[in-house]
């Protein structure tokens, strides 16, 4: 029997989504519950090293699972390889108004218009660094997914950014620019040539101005034209970015997809993600990496992105509907 989809999921899809996930969270910071939930099942073994880190498993958490860094040893525990917090922002933001995420089990799908709601850049980092003081976290390396802050005027946006990245750059092992949310207004201006050059240039100044420069990713969407891709993989090459992720969610729907407003993930992004993830692949530089993330539900979508070219992968939605075995159930399916 599956303990999940039997017993617990349907409890929690009787919750509205966002309680659900709020008593989650809560649930996984006591280090017993994940502990109780993983059974002592050893994590999947894929080690690699990519950006000078080093990874015991390809699977890690995409960003908005753990925006402000609850739960980080809980996704250790749960078996997966990283996980990606945030989207942090500058400053803390209560998000928009409730109800504002959807489930639609039919199409094993989300939607949410979150719009980033984070307790802010400093209290993740207070948070981050007493967790770093007693736990090593060896061979699980800790990514932070960087926003803009509501309150700011786009043209100031990387001055937003980059306000996080000084407080968040000692705890993070390594960092994901996201111009590619639906739900901040403007966002995902951000990917137009001019703005994206002056935006990872001010970053990557930093960044190599100190002692121990951080890899730093760029997070992209999916509704991009393909005929856009070359030029924005080119500006982080040019800036010496370590890797892409993609896809965030998206505002495309067709005729079977829900209609509720926000940025739609799980099963209906699988076919457009892993069709960036393999227009991406041969754009990039190498050494650069490629975070694959877009309607991964189980182990032959996993399978399929790493063929496209994807290093690594991630998964939200997907684990909404495996529940807390989905790193064994994607990377080690019986
Ligand atoms: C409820 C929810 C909240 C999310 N919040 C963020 C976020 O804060 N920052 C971000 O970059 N992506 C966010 N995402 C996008 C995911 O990281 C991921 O890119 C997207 O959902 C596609 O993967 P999936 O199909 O496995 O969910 C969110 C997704 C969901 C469903």
């Amino acid at each position: 029997m599956n303990a999940y989809s039997n017993l617990a999921r349907p409890l929690l899809f009787r919750l509205p989504p966002e309680t659900a996930h709020r008593l989650t969270l809560a649930s996984l910071r006591f280090p017993l519950v994940p502990r109780i939930l993983s059974a002592g099942t050893p994590a999947p073994e894929d080690p690699v090293e990519l950006m000078g880190l080093k990874f015991r498993n390809r699977l890690g958490i995409a960003a908005g699972v753990d925006k402000n860094a609850e739960a980080t040893l809980a996704w250790h525990e749960l078996g997966f390889g990283f996980a990606e917090l945030g989207t942090v922002t500058l400053h803390a933001q209560p998000g928009n108004p409730k109800p504002r995420v959807f489930r639609f089990p039919a199409q094993k799908a989300l939607i949410n218009r979150l719009g980033f709601p984070n307790l802010g850049a400093e209290a993740i980092a207070t948070r981050l660094r007493a967790l770093r003081e007693r736990h090593a976290l060896n061979n699980f390396p800790i990514g932070i997914n960087l926003g803009k802050s509501k309150i700011t005027p786009l043209p100031e946006a990387s001055v937003d950014y980059l306000g996080s990245l000084k407080i968040l750059h000692s705890v993070g092992d390594f960092f994901v620019i996201n111009i590619s949310s639906p739900n901040t207004p403007g966002l995902r201006d951000l990917a137009k040539p001019d703005d994206l050059r002056r935006l990872l240039s001010n970053l990557q100044e930093y960044n190599r101005s100190q002692s121990n420069p951080k890899p730093v990713l760029l997070k992209i969407s999916p509704d991009l034209e393909f005929s856009a891709l070359p030029e924005i993989i080119q500006a982080t090459r040019e800036f010496n970015l370590s890797g892409i992720v993609a896809t965030n969610t998206t505002l495309h729907r067709s005729k079977e997809d829900p209609t509720e407003s926000g940025g739609l993930s799980g099963r209906p992004l699988t076919d457009r993600a892993l069709a960036i993830t393999r227009a991406i692949r041969p754009l990039l530089a190498q050494g650069q990496v490629l975070i694959g993330v877009g309607g991964i539900m189980d182990a032959t979508d996993y399978q399929a992105r790493r063929d496209a070219g994807a290093d690594l992968a991630q998964v939200y939605t997907g684990m909404v509907y495996l529940g807390p075995r989905t790193a064994w159930k994607i990377l080690r399916p019986s």
